[in-house]
């Protein structure tokens, strides 16, 4: 059997072959621990070092300002509970969008409960979180402005300077998910001028289970993994010596060919764009037409319901439904909901993401497949 072409890179990466071969050593001979003081944690520790100046090199920060946790959901919770814990003294109000991913969305929510409150600025109908919106959600009492450098499903990139900008002229920490910007554009914190930052080593062909947090030199959020106090104490438990080790060349590999990369995955998403967009009616790009990831292309089918689409196609094409048609009820992914897509196109949106190893060829095939469905959806 052929494999479908994956078209699904948003969601998760297959690994890198050089990734693969950093860390199958520490698989394998260097097992050891790094926090043993004997000869099997000296090759461990370095390597787990050796990471944390590969992931600061790409976003331009300070070794000492990173730590390794599980991966996006973890270096969110990590972010938002351990700054909200940690300034709740001084207020109990964060801003945030409607547009974020559940795993700060829901942290968000979770907070409730020990009585913080949260904003959520709204987005423009391409997605785009207004700076001037955040400045007007400030109060005297809030601690955290936390919004996502890219969107996961329609890939807008938000004016993160511009807000960071903002919310240090109130002193306020900002803390942004990079989770999918990560290796598709330029990451730099500096340059972003965010205090937090949290990245998700699977969407950047890593292995899933991985991620860092960058936490500016200075900034203390309460910790909530208590234990032998590994990761400087901010993160306890024995150290995923391969999975660091992974990541750390997963952004070696980012930075060294992220020009080249770039080029590739918008020359790999505008071909599939035109080619659907050549052969069909009645289709519609969502997100920001230029502010966006390279990678990514969210399209609305108009009058169509994706999971059908992905029925038709799935075989051939993995690509993600942003709306879920269950019997005689619709439930649209909360992105298009607060961009306010009408119902009749978000209910047939779905999202291509290409990535480091698409294809012409592929692309090709993706494009015919599509365009063959959506037509015979429409004549049915
Ligand atoms: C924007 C964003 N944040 C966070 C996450 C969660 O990351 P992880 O799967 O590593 O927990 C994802 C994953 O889909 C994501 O797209």
């Amino acid at each position: 059997m052929v494999e479908p072409i994956y078209l699904d890179y948003n969601g998760t990466t297959p690994l890198d072959p050089e990734v693969i071969a950093a860390m199958r050593p520490f698989l394998e001979s260097d097992f050891g621990n790094p926090s043993s003081s004997h000869w099997y944690g000296i090759k461990p520790k370095q390597a787990v070092e050796g990471a944390r100046r590969q992931v600061a090199g790409l976003l331009n920060c300070r070794s000492e300002e990173l730590f390794f946790t599980s991966g996006g959901t973890e270096s969110n919770n990590h972010a938002i509970k351990g700054i909200a814990r940690s300034m709740k003294s001084q207020g109990r109000h964060i801003v945030t969008s409607a547009f974020e991913h559940p795993a700060v969305l829901e942290v968000c929510r979770y907070l409730a409960a020990e009585g913080f409150e949260t904003t959520c600025v709204s987005v423009d109908d391409q997605g785009m979180v207004d700076p001037g919106e955040v400045e007007r959600a400030l109060r005297p009492d809030t601690i955290l402005v936390t919004v996502m450098h890219a969107n996961n499903e329609v890939g807008t990139v938000q004016p993160i300077a511009e807000i960071a900008a903002i919310a240090r002229r109130h002193g306020i920490p900002v803390h942004t998910d990079a989770a999918q910007s990560l290796g598709k554009i330029p990451v730099d914190v500096q340059a972003l001028g965010v205090d937090l930052l949290s990245v998700a080593g699977h969407k950047l062909y890593a292995p899933k289970g991985i991620g860092a947090l960058y936490v500016r030199r200075g900034l203390q959020p309460e910790k909530f993994c208590h234990g032998a106090g590994q990761e400087r104490g901010w993160r306890a438990g024995t150290e995923n010596v391969p999975f660091i080790v992974a990541l750390g060349k997963a952004c070696e590999i980012a930075g060294r060919d992220l020009p080249a990369g770039m080029a590739h995955l918008q020359a790999m998403r505008d071909r599939l764009h035109r080619g659907i967009a050549d052969g069909l009616t009645g289709v519609r790009l969502n997100g920001h037409s230029e502010r966006r990831l390279p990678n990514t292309l969210s399209l609305a089918f108009h009058n169509l319901e994706a999971n059908r689409i992905l029925e038709e196609i799935g075989l051939d094409v993995a690509a993600s439904a942003g709306a879920a048609c269950h019997a005689d009820t619709v439930s649209i992914s909360h992105v298009l909901e607060a961009m306010h897509l009408p119902v009749d196109w978000a209910k047939g949106t779905l999202r291509f993401s290409v990535g480091r190893m698409t294809t012409a060829e592929q692309i090709d095939r993706a494009v015919s497949v599509v365009t063959t469905a959506v037509r015979r959806l429409h004549e049915a």
